[in-house]
């Protein structure tokens, strides 16, 4: 008997209207949805009909791009993902929220409450911010240094950590024994004291299902990377060709074991923009409408977020004007590098880059659900990963072939689940937590 397909995990992964650079302005996209909670809604029932690992919401406190050319699906996450969680009942719900704007305090709580009203199906997803626009909506001009930030993350999941600790699950009831509300030894301060946070505690509401919400990061600098081997349970890789799966996976495997955690206790899952055609001409038929919807400003915008140059106003064949060093860069250093790499092995004019760059860094393949099923399988048997964070080309078209064309390809295959199993999203997952008491790598910038 052959052996049975490993089984791979799938997200949905939700940062605007669509994965792909068209997918907010494709005619059809209904921008007044975007706050519209029954549409959200009806999508988390569609995700978690189709037996998906857990939706997860990216986000920003402030805009990434442009306001004009900001696609971003503004709702504060924690607030969405408890309404989602209002109307599922087995899919997992993972938010995004910054270490750098944000208070452990206040994290904890929210995500022990998330954790609570979904029963056990809450994530956080860690990020540590990478726009200007951003810090100057907390009182500060610029953007703390990238290894500020980094280090900021490391005392506040330490000060999470501890908080989730602070409050025994049981403290009420054994509280009703003792004659006290809350039993007295049930919870207890945390006296924090560090560089960044003071914080005594102890938390206020009893340990939720999970104890600690499943925590997930996207590292891609060395301090990121080492901190994702030692805080996330997820870690969401851009990784775009097979090769470069495998590197990232492998570096992240060794990172896990220098700080002493299992090489299992993390589950890998790049990004993936299906689009998918029943036939080969479909699917070249909706890339082709996909990509003939591209906003002119759209690669003008990257590399003015990334690059920090200005490409506007120049003539299509100029070449690409000096830009700053990857030092110099204090927000996504990872996209950052692949485009200084590609203007550097290419030499493009400004027209080639700006057409290069706009869906570039992400990992959109088109095909069949035959051609992507065996994609995917390649990816989870070469251990580059173990299944996939999927950001539908665009709502609800691309969302709809995902779930309805791609999803039963690889349920018929014995590679995705057809039912949910019992218990938490961690369970699901099989994960690991990080342990607190883990010691923190040396990290470089
Ligand atoms: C799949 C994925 C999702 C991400 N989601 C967010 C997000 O929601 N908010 C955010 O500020 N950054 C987000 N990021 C950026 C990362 O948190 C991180 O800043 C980036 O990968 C750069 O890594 P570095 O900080 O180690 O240089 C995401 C990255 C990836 C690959």
């Amino acid at each position: 008997m052959p052996s049975p397909r490993k089984q791979m995990h799938l997200n949905l992964f939700l940062n605007n209207f669509g994965g792909h650079p068209a997918g907010p302005w494709l005619p059809e996209t209904d921008r007044r949805r975007v706050t519209d909670i029954t549409y959200w809604q009806n999508i988390a029932r569609k995700a978690e009909a189709a037996r998906l690992d857990a939706i997860f919401m990216a986000g920003a406190v402030g805009h990434v791009q442009q306001p004009k050319m900001n696609p971003l699906i503004g709702m504060d996450m924690l607030l969405m993902l408890a309404a989602l969680a209002g109307v599922t009942s087995r899919i997992g719900l993972i938010s995004t929220l910054s270490t750098t704007f944000n208070e452990p305090w206040q994290a904890a709580r929210q995500f022990a409450t998330l954790d609570h009203i979904s029963q056990g199906r809450a994530g956080w997803n860690i990020v540590t911010s990478t726009s200007e626009n951003e810090a100057q909506n907390f009182g500060l001009d610029r953007l703390p240094d990238h290894a500020a930030r980094y280090d900021r993350a490391r005392e506040f999941l330490e000060v999470t950590f501890q908080l989730w600790d602070s409050y025994d699950a049981d403290a009420l009831l054994r509280g009703k024994e003792q004659g006290w509300m809350v039993a007295s030894d049930s919870v207890r301060a945390i006296d924090h004291r560090g560089p960044w946070f003071k914080v005594k505690g102890p938390a206020i509401l009893p340990a939720s299902p999970q104890h600690y919400p499943v925590l997930s990061q996207a590292g891609a600098s060395e301090a990121g990377l080492d901190f994702a081997a030692r805080w996330s349970e997820l870690i969401y890789a851009g990784a775009i060709s097979l090769p470069e799966g495998q590197a990232y996976a492998a570096n992240i495997r060794e990172r896990l074991l220098r700080i002493g955690r299992a090489p299992d206790a993390v589950k890998i899952l790049p990004n993936l923009i299906p689009v998918i055609g029943r036939t080969e001409a479909e699917a070249r038929a909706k890339e082709d409408y996909l990509n003939s919807h591209i906003h002119p400003e759209t690669g003008l915008e990257r590399i003015r977020e990334l690059l920090k140059i200005d490409l506007s106003g120049l003539p299509d064949d100029a070449p690409i004007p000096a830009f700053p060093s990857l030092d110099q860069i204090n927000g996504h250093r990872g996209h950052y590098q692949r485009v200084a790499d590609y203007i550097h092995q290419n030499r493009p004019t400004v027209r080639q880059l700006i057409e290069w760059v706009a869906p570039s860094g992400r990992k959109i393949v088109r095909g069949t659900p035959a051609e992507l099923a065996d994609m995917m399988e390649e990816w989870v048997q070469a251990g580059a990963c173990d299944g996939f964070n999927v950001n539908p080309s665009h709502f609800s078209g691309g969302f709809d072939d995902f779930t309805e064309l791609l999803v039963p390809e690889l349920q018929r295959r014995g590679s995705f689940r057809r039912d949910y199993a019992e218990g938490t999203l961690r369970a699901r997952f099989g994960t690991t937590p990080p342990s607190a008491s883990l010691p923190v790598l040396e990290a470089a910038q």
